[in-house]
């Protein structure tokens, strides 16, 4: 009697701490935050939220992603702060954003005409220069996963941007690199750093009356509308690290992880499909409008914005490294 009673608890206990397993399972998957500041309709939105699909279905479920657009959860400077603090699990800041975090190098992405083209540009993000970058981010318990594209950036303002000596004391805002400051300082610009959720607001009070940023941040952001005169300059790159919080990372359970890589990788490729065409169609949208004024240089002006802006490839180089800058160049050039 009392060893049948001993199997009936036992057997008891066992369902139950099955069904309590499994009961936790479907409570609790694994949530990963991933928080952004541009619109869901942006390349870097739409890969979001490709990897949100890829990882929920690679996982059966077992990880939810939730995704956070437009500065919804957190600001620029703050969303790093959340991610050191596990607050979030995942972003994908632009490359002009890791300064403050202490990887200055991430910067030289913002040197003006640094990379000739897109090709280029994958040739550096996709090798070993692209790898050591991510590496440095380790000490800092971040994971550097991939890296996105957005584009080539265009300048605007309320008057038309022709040439260097059009930017004389104007108010631009920039992200909050270094690079990015020497480079308008250079134009005889007057830099202001603004969170990127901010911009639009200063355009319209005046606090900054003109921006740089690629056709698609612009549209999404109704920036245009505040800007009679947009400049295809194609002067400066903008793309993104895609990084987690290490701790995190590194406690997933080996599958989860390997399932996870593969939406990543699989996200990536989606996304550096997107980013050129979504470009091109931001600014025929803008041009459409009839109320901005689309400029496109001659090659004489190009050469002007040229020799203005390249001299802070060489003023940078004490903040970034000779040799980072120098290595980048040789790839580009291969
Ligand atoms: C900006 O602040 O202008 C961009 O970095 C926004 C973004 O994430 O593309």
């Amino acid at each position: 009697m009392k060893l049948r009673l001993a199997l009936a608890a036992a057997v008891v206990a066992v369902a139950f701490s099955a069904a309590l397993s499994g009961h936790a399972y479907a409570q609790a998957p694994i949530v990963i935050k991933f928080s952004h500041v541009v619109a869901r309709d942006t390349p870097k939105g739409q890969a979001a939220e490709r990897f949100k699909l890829l990882a929920e279905q690679a996982t059966k479920g077992r990880v939810k992603v939730e995704v956070y657009p437009n500065s919804q959860l957190y600001k620029d400077k703050e969303e790093l702060e959340a991610l050191q603090l596990g607050a979030v699990q995942m972003l994908a800041p632009s490359l002009a954003k890791f300064g403050p975090l202490g990887v200055k190098e991430f910067e030289a992405f913002d040197l003006p005409y640094i990379f000739p083209s897109k090709a280029m540009l994958n040739s550096v993000t996709e090798g070993p220069i692209g790898r050591s970058l991510l590496k440095k981010l380790e000490s800092k318990g971040i994971t550097g996963l991939a890296f996105w594209d957005n584009g080539f950036k265009v300048m605007s303002a309320n008057k038309p941007l022709r040439k260097p000596a059009d930017f004389k004391d104007l108010r631009m805002r920039i992200q909050s690199s270094k690079v990015l400051d020497a480079q308008m300082r250079a134009l005889g610009a007057n830099p202001q750093v603004l969170a990127f959720s901010d911009v639009y607001q200063a355009l319209q009070s005046g606090v900054v009356e003109g921006t740089e940023n690629t056709p698609s941040n612009m549209y999404t952001q109704k920036m245009h509308e505040m800007q009679k005169y947009v400049t295809v300059s194609n002067h400066g790159y903008l793309g993104y690290a895609v990084i987690v919080n290490k701790k995190f990372w590194d406690g997933l359970p080996t599958e989860i992880r390997r399932a996870l890589d593969n939406a990543m990788q699989e996200a990536t490729a989606y996304e550096k499909a997107i980013a050129q065409r979504d470009n091109d169609a931001a600014l025929e949208a803008i041009r459409k409008t009839g109320k901005t004024q689309v400029i496109t240089l001659t090659p004489q002006e190009q050469a002007e914005w040229r020799a203005a802006m390249v001299p802070v490839q060489r003023a940078m180089e004490s903040r970034i490294g000779k040799d980072l800058i120098a290595s980048m160049n040789k790839q580009a050039a291969k």
